[in-house]
Formats: structure tokens, C-alpha cells, sequence
């Protein structure tokens, strides 16, 4: 049976598809078929001459999203120190106690989402493109059908410093595979998400030269 959908337009879910870490309900159960249907619909999204090299990697064991959790608090641990992050507005400031919650509570998550792709990246700029170019879209597809299911997550990328371990917890070959990033997914407390700030159109949008 298909998951129940929460009643958003086009524009709403898209306006506020958020990073969410502290309204991830850590209690409440997110059911296997509801993961596939956000599969189902994230692999509508293109990717290079068709190609699908993607894999979707589900985690749901205590012990390997705690050993996940533990490589993303090794990366947090010295990148979010008072010295590194500086002085804050308190925008930066919310940011900062949210995402302090995130990685004290990662490990707790219901499920996590590990995305990968067949095939390492290239060094060169265009091949980058190209290669993350048919993944990415499929993941953000995969949490907007995912927002529209009353699920929420957050895009996070600080366990590839440790990509290698990564891939031995969860028996990914590393050396032909490469991991997109860590998504912490849950049910969230309440549905109602607001837009997020951003800058000016005016300030990035070009027409027929910079
Ligand atoms: C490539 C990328 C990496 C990110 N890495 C992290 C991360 O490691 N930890 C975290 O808490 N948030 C991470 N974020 C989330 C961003 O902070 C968040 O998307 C941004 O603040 C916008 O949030 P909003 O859509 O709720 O306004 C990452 C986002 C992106 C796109």
C-alpha cells in the first residue's frame, strides 16, 4: 500500500524540502516500504547516457550507524571547534547548536542512507561534473519524496574523510564504488517547514554575460 502524503504543492515542497537535525523523531520507526517508494521515484532522475550506476545503501543496524556515527563525529569533532568556526551571527549560531545536536544524536537515527555510484571520480573538472551529476539528482529526489512522506533528513558529507572505513562497516568496495555523502532519515516532529533563507536573485542571476 502506498505511504500516506502529506498535502504539499509543487512550489511548497520544493521551498521547504530543510536540513533538518533536530526535529528528527528518534523514537518512531521508518518502515522499509516507504524507503523503496522514495527509491522508486529517485530513479526517475537522469544520470549520464541513462547509465543508473547508482547504489542505494539503507543502514539500520545499531552497531554499524554507530560506527558511522563515530567516523562523522571524528571529521565534526575538529571542524566544528569555537577556533574554526569563529565568531557567528545568529544564524551561524543556530546552525552550529543544531548541528551540534546532529552529530550527538546521529547514531540514533532510525535509518541512515548512504547513496553510492559505481565507478570512482576522475580528478579532472568536467569528468566531476559529469560524475556527480548522476547521482546527486536522484538523492535530492530521494528526499523530496521522502519530505513529501512526512520523512526528514539532512545532507551531510564529513564521513568521506574517512570513506575507506565507510566502505569496510558496510562491505562497500571502495576501490570500483564511491559513497555520496550520509543521510540521516526519520519521521519529523511536526510537518510544517518554512522556506529557508537565502541570498538576492539579484545577486546570482545572470543574463547573457556575468
Ligand atoms: C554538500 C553538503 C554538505 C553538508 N554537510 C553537512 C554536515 O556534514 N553536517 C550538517 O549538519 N549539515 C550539513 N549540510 C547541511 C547544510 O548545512 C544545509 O543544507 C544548509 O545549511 C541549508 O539548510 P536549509 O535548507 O535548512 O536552509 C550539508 C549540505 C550540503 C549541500
Amino acid at each position: 500500500m502506498a505511504h500516506p502524503i502529506l498535502e504539499l504543492s509543487n512550489d511548497e515542497l520544493l521551498s521547504t524540502t530543510r536540513a533538518v537535525r533536530k526535529r528528527l523523531d528518534l523514537d518512531r520507526p521508518v518502515e522499509r516500504d516507504v524507503l523503496l517508494e522514495c527509491v522508486e521515484l529517485a530513479v526517475q532522475a537522469p544520470s549520464g547516457s541513462n547509465m543508473q550506476r547508482w547504489h542505494w545503501v539503507f543502514v539500520t543496524e545499531p552497531d554499524k550507524k554507530a560506527a558511522l556515527a563515530e567516523l562523522y563525529n571524528r571529521v565534526f569533532r575538529v571542524t566544528y571547534t569555537p577556533d574554526a568556526l569563529g565568531q557567528l551571527d545568529a544564524a551561524g549560531e543556530r546552525i552550529r547548536e543544531s548541528a551540534q545536536h546532529l552529530a550527538d544524536h546521529l547514531h540514533e537515527v532510525p535509518a541512515m542512507l548512504v547513496p553510492c555510484q559505481w565507478g570512482r571520480p576522475g580528478p579532472d573538472g568536467a569528468n566531476q561534473a559529469g560524475y556527480w551529476g548522476s547521482i546527486l539528482p536522484a538523492v535530492w529526489s530521494f528526499l523530496l519524496a521522502a519530505r513529501s512522506r512526512g520523512l526528514g533528513s539532512v545532507w551531510t558529507t564529513m564521513h568521506l574523510a574517512h570513506e575507506r572505513e565507510a566502505a569496510d562497516i558496510l562491505g562497500i568496495p571502495y576501490e570500483r564504488c564511491a559513497q555520496a555523502g550520509l543521510f540521516p532519515i526519520a519521521y519529523t516532529i511536526g510537518s510544517d517547514f518554512k522556506p529557508g533563507p537565502r541570498k538576492d536573485l539579484d545577486a546570482i542571476v545572470h543574463w547573457d554575460r556575468w
